[in-house]
């Protein structure tokens, strides 16, 4: 199984099937070429209960495996090869300056590299690395891409798969995954771009530049956040708090108030998350973000793209990873779609994947 995948390297493998397993829900994408781009075959979520996935860790291993059968059967899905994230927080990068050397050297390189970089021991982990497109510029040299995952992680990700019936094919990096969804739509960003992920327990903030991620960082602040502070400012039970947070429910005047501005507190919280990460990638790297593209189910919050935009004093737009994707209508409806893409970010990138083991 490879970690990671250099994409070009297996253009004419089959696509596998993406599917992100995130502590609210599990998405799935399956894309197929079309044209020298790609084409939506199958867009699904299937919701997870509450507690089956606490801080990435799987806690209810049947409820997970029965939601992705239940995908897989609702999607009827027949190919079993499929790609998978880890949380960012579950592996070690590192990006190393090397000359420029062939495939064979650069593998055994890597092995050396790593036991002076990686903190675990070398029996525990899965190594991988990926150059990366940056390397080209300094004569000579080459920007690699070392990543070390522990087994146990990979192989927790593995076995959930095979338990639901499918074959884990390609291990990936979330934040990788948001990075080529990005780069599929938009071409490689030559200035920094922070593509922020906000799911329902975690703000993943990614900086890429230059074909490469510059900084990853993740935070604990999602959409339960809100759920739960609206749930105590307007004294209500969680469904229902799910459901105004959503935009939907009536209530009076004074009550919506409170919503707004319980939002508005939460949102604030996640500005500063991002302020307090783009000024840790100042300090690393000397430079400042140019704008933030938004993704996860929080990007379907209502103008909270607008209102990151006034508190961070940046352009703050939301991702739509099936923008550049053909989607033929007679098959979804493109209201569901344009509502649902930002939560489907993760799911293309790891669509974008090809079978085939390095
Ligand atoms: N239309 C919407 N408006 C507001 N919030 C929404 C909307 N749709 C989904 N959400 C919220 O987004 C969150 C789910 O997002 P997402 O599917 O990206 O999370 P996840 O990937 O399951 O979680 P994580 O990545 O944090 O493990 C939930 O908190 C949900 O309430
Ligand atoms: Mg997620």
């Amino acid at each position: 199984m490879a970690l990671l995948q250099r994409l070009p390297r297996f253009r004419r493998k089959p696509l596998l099937t993406g599917l992100d397993i995130g502590s609210h829900s599990i998405k799935l994408v399956r894309l197929k070429t079309r044209q020298g781009s790609y084409q939506l075959v199958n867009f699904g979520v299937m919701p997870l209960p509450p507690r089956a996935i606490v801080d990435h860790t799987i806690m209810d291993e049947g409820s997970v495996v029965t939601a992705i059968r239940n995908l897989i059967r609702m999607e009827k899905i027949s190919a079993r090869d499929t790609a998978v994230a880890l949380s960012g927080q579950a592996v070690l990068t590192k990006t190393i300056r090397l000359p420029r050397m062939s495939d064979r050297e650069l593998a055994e390189a890597m092995q050396w590299e790593a036991e002076q970089h990686i903190p675990f021991d070398m029996a525990d982990i899965n190594l991988d690395f990926r150059i990366l497109a940056s390397g080209n510029a300094a004569g000579g040299q080459m920007d690699v891409l070392l990543v070390a995952a522990r087994k146990a992680r990979v192989a927790e990700r593995a076995s959930l798969l095979t338990a639901a019936g499918l074959r884990p094919a390609v291990v990936d990096i979330d934040g990788l995954a948001l990075a080529n969804a990005f780069e599929a739509g938009h071409g490689l960003a030559d200035t920094p771009i922070a593509l922020v992920d906000i799911g329902a327990s975690t703000m993943n903030v990614n900086i890429v530049s230059d074909g490469a991620t510059a900084f990853q960082r993740a935070v604990a602040i999602g959409g339960d956040r809100y759920t739960s502070a609206v749930q105590s400012a307007l004294g209500i039970d969680h469904d229902q708090a799910e459901a105004l947070k959503m935009g939907h429910g009536h209530i009076d005047a004074a009550r919506q108030e409170a919503l707004l501005d319980v939002m508005a507190t939460v949102s604030t919280e996640i500005g500063g998350e991002l302020q307090r990460s783009f000024d840790l990638f100042r300090t690393t790297t000397n430079r400042g973000v140019d704008r933030v593209v938004i993704s996860g189910g929080c990007g379907c919050i209502r103008g909270l793209d607008r209102f990151l935009g006034a508190h961070l004093g940046l352009p703050v737009s939301v991702a739509n990873p099936f923008d550049r994707v053909y989607c033929d209508d007679s098959q979804f409806d493109a209201a569901y779609l344009q509502d649902m893409a930002p939560l489907a970010a993760v799911g293309v990138g790891l669509a974008l994947r090809r079978r085939g083991d390095r």
